[in-house]
């Protein structure tokens, strides 16, 4: 398998994050995966941003979760960008890329796997167009249990030695690990190889440390600029 190149929030070095502008920049930069967070509004849709609250990223303030579609579709985004629901984010990328959906709220994979299910059985998209990935382990199981035919990807915030790779291996035999890129070595990578699992590194910038990092052996990189990748 060739190395995978991921946009890290579209490709939010150049344009405003998690933003349809981010994620149509990352398809023309070449990626092979975008990654986008998602929680559920007040209304029930899925929506891309990264913050459990509007306030960094837009000129709004609150809860993501205590909006309304119709209330979050108002802020701006960045250069006038609008907070995109999942459909949206899907109806643009159209398979140009694969899609890293990574559940950040709760209550995320129920309404996630529904949408992939019907983007699979009406669109024609693959469920291997597709990587779930959570660093709320919970929300990782749901998902799973519902759609066990999408890979999933089991973020850790940081790797201690207890519980260590082989836990979260042997708990989800997850297609990938992704890794902060502190934690990684070259160790490491061939262990989680091993043991049956790829290795997704983010979130790396600095040319000189993409490089170290992919001499590693890792599968993937998330780059807030991908065709540094
Ligand atoms: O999924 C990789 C990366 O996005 C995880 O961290 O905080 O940028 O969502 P964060
Ligand atoms: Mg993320």
């Amino acid at each position: 398998m060739s190395f995978i190149k991921i946009g890290h929030r579209g490709a939010a070095g150049y344009e405003p994050e998690n933003t349809l502008r981010s994620f149509k920049k990352a398809i023309k930069l070449g990626v092979d995966m975008i990654e986008l967070d998602v929680y559920v509004c007040a209304s029930g849709e899925l929506v891309a941003i990264h913050d459990d609250e509007v306030d960094r990223t837009t000129d709004g303030r609150g809860l993501v979760v205590k909006k309304t579609l119709k209330e979050l579709r108002k802020l701006n985004a960045g250069q006038g960008q609008k907070i995109p629901t999942l459909v949206q984010i899907l109806n643009l990328v159209k398979q140009k890329a694969q899609l890293n959906i990574e559940l950040k709220g709760l209550g995320t994979a129920a309404p996630a796997a529904a949408l992939i299910e019907k983007f699979v059985v009406k669109k024609n998209w693959l469920y291997d167009d597709f990587l779930v990935s959570s660093f709320n382990h919970r929300e990782l199981v749901l998902f799973a249990k519902i759609l066990p035919q999408v890979r999933l990807g089991v973020l850790i915030s940081r790797l201690r030695k207890r519980p260590g790779v082989t836990y979260y291996q042997k708990k989800f035999r997850p297609w990938s690990i992704n890794l902060p890129a502190k934690s990684v070595s070259k160790k490491l990578v061939a262990k989680i190889h091993n043991l049956g699992s790829r290795v997704l590194v983010w979130t790396v910038d600095k040319p000189k440390q993409i490089k170290k990092i992919k001499a590693m052996g890792v599968d993937g990189i998330f780059s807030n600029f991908p065709d540094r990748l």
